[in-house]
């Protein structure tokens, strides 16, 4: 395995053993929910947006540990918009990160509440990065502002509000861009911006990574909508032909598979240049490559 691919999975335990033990234990009255929290949490994900948040301290000088609550909430909150997402009365899909979705498990009642209860639960978390040395009270604040307004209408739900309400009906070039941008760009701009901020980044820094976050949060969409039309089921651990079944508007799907390919390699190029501005920025040179590439 390539050094990067390393250092990718321990990122990953360190992340997930961090998430162990910021969630509340499995036997935690009631049982039920802290279990489905936990199930739909831990085992298959790729942690791509808590490794963002440290990886963005570390281009500041702030070691990533000083980072972790915060990177633990965004995946809380990531995984909660997963369980949502594959609810029956929004995407219906059976299977999540190799497993069973939440609902298939312990209920529609419960997979919402387990959904709630993680994206509110993120925010105690994020708040507990305030206790940590060195790190300023200003700049957890703001972090919640920024993660908040991320995940929030003005953020993720707009962009699965265009989702859903455009299923079946083609939207415009500008829609189809707001609606990437949204559901899963503004998440991946906010880690990014998270760890530099913590780390007290320069606000043209920041402003630069937000650059960055929204290139590498299309790239993301765009190559997650060719893996469900010509992905591999079992490296990617949920259905393929999710999109097609629900009538949803994706890049392949108005642009031609082509298209969707070449304007990955254009989005992937302008975000090595942005990355290029920052010293030691190998790591992030070699996670663009893994994005554009990836089977899972
Ligand atoms: C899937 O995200 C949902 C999208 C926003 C495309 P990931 O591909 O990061 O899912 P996990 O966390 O690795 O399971
Ligand atoms: C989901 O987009 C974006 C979220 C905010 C969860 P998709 O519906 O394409 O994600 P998958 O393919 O189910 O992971
Ligand atoms: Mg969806
Ligand atoms: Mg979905
Ligand atoms: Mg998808």
């Amino acid at each position: 395995m390539r050094n990067f691919e390393i250092e990718l999975q321990n990122l990953g335990k360190k992340i997930e053993k961090a998430l162990d033990n910021y969630l509340p234990k499995a036997d935690e009255y009631p049982p039920k929910i802290h279990e489905a929290m936990r199930y739909s949490t831990f085992n298959g994900g790729k942690r791509i947006r808590p490794i963002l948040t440290i990886k963005a301290a570390e281009l500041f000088d702030l070691p990533g540990e000083k980072v972790i609550p915060t990177a633990c909430g965004i995946e809380m909150i990531h995984t909660y918009s997963l369980i949502h997402d594959d609810l029956p009365i929004m995407d219906n899909d059976d299977f999540r990160r190799g497993k069973p979705t939440c609902h298939k498990v312990y209920g529609d009642a419960i997979a919402l509440l387990a959904g709630d209860a993680l994206l509110t639960h993120a925010f105690r978390t994020i708040a507990k990065n305030a206790q940590i040395e060195g790190i300023s009270l200003q700049a957890v604040i703001e972090v919640i502002d920024k993660v908040s307004l991320a995940a929030g209408s003005l953020g993720m739900i707009g962009g699965q509000t265009i989702d859903i309400l455009s299923q079946g009906t083609p939207i415009d070039e500008k829609t189809l861009f707001y609606m990437h941008n949204h559901k899963t760009g503004c998440l991946i701009q906010a880690s990014l911006w998270a760890g530099a901020r913590l780390a007290e980044a320069p606000v043209s820094d920041l402003n630069k990574l937000d650059e960055l976050g929204e290139k590498i949060g299309l790239i993301f969409q765009i190559v997650d909508d060719i893996l469900d039309v010509y992905g591999d089921e079992k490296k990617l651990g949920k259905p393929v032909g999710s999109d097609k079944r629900n009538k949803k508007n994706t890049f392949p799907n108005i642009f031609g598979y082509e298209n969707s390919i070449r304007l990955v390699k254009t989005l992937s190029e302008e975000a090595k240049e942005i990355v290029s501005d920052f010293k030691n920025s190998g790591f992030f040179m070699q996670l663009i490559d893994f994005l554009i590439e990836r089977q899972y």
